[in-house]
């Protein structure tokens, strides 16, 4: 798969902050596109009650999410896809929390 953006971790001091910002609401439906470590679901789940679903292409991340989240016994709010985000159908999220270059968001910009 082509990656196309790089791995660059949101610093944790700043995702209770996002979350917030986005109001988000216990059992509310969170997606991250390009989840990496899972670091966002984690805390939406953890410290928001909401469940969430992260979408990443590098393995190596996905493979790390899922270990923390099962350590962390939040398997039942958290589901890791290892997928490309461009294909996934976003009819169910609540919330989205994109940390990506203006490039990728473009991308995904409703045509006008
Ligand atoms: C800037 S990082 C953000 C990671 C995480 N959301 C955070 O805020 O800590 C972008 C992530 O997107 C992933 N990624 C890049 N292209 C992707 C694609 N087409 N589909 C799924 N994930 C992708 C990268 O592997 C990387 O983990």
């Amino acid at each position: 798969m082509n990656y196309t953006e790089p791995y660059v971790p949101t610093p944790e001091d700043i995702i209770p902050r996002m979350l917030a910002l986005a109001s988000v609401m216990p059992e509310e439906m969170v997606f991250d596109l390009g989840s990496g470590d899972g670091r966002i679901l984690i805390t939406a789940a953890k410290d928001f009650h909401a469940r969430a679903v992260g979408v990443e292409a590098r393995m190596r991340l996905v493979r790390e999410c899922r270990r923390k989240v099962k350590e962390m016994g939040l398997s039942h709010q958290i589901t890791i896809w290892c997928r490309n985000f461009k294909k996934v159908n976003l009819r169910k999220a609540d919330v989205l929390a994109l940390f990506l270059s203006s490039y990728a968001l473009n991308l995904m910009a409703p045509c006008p």
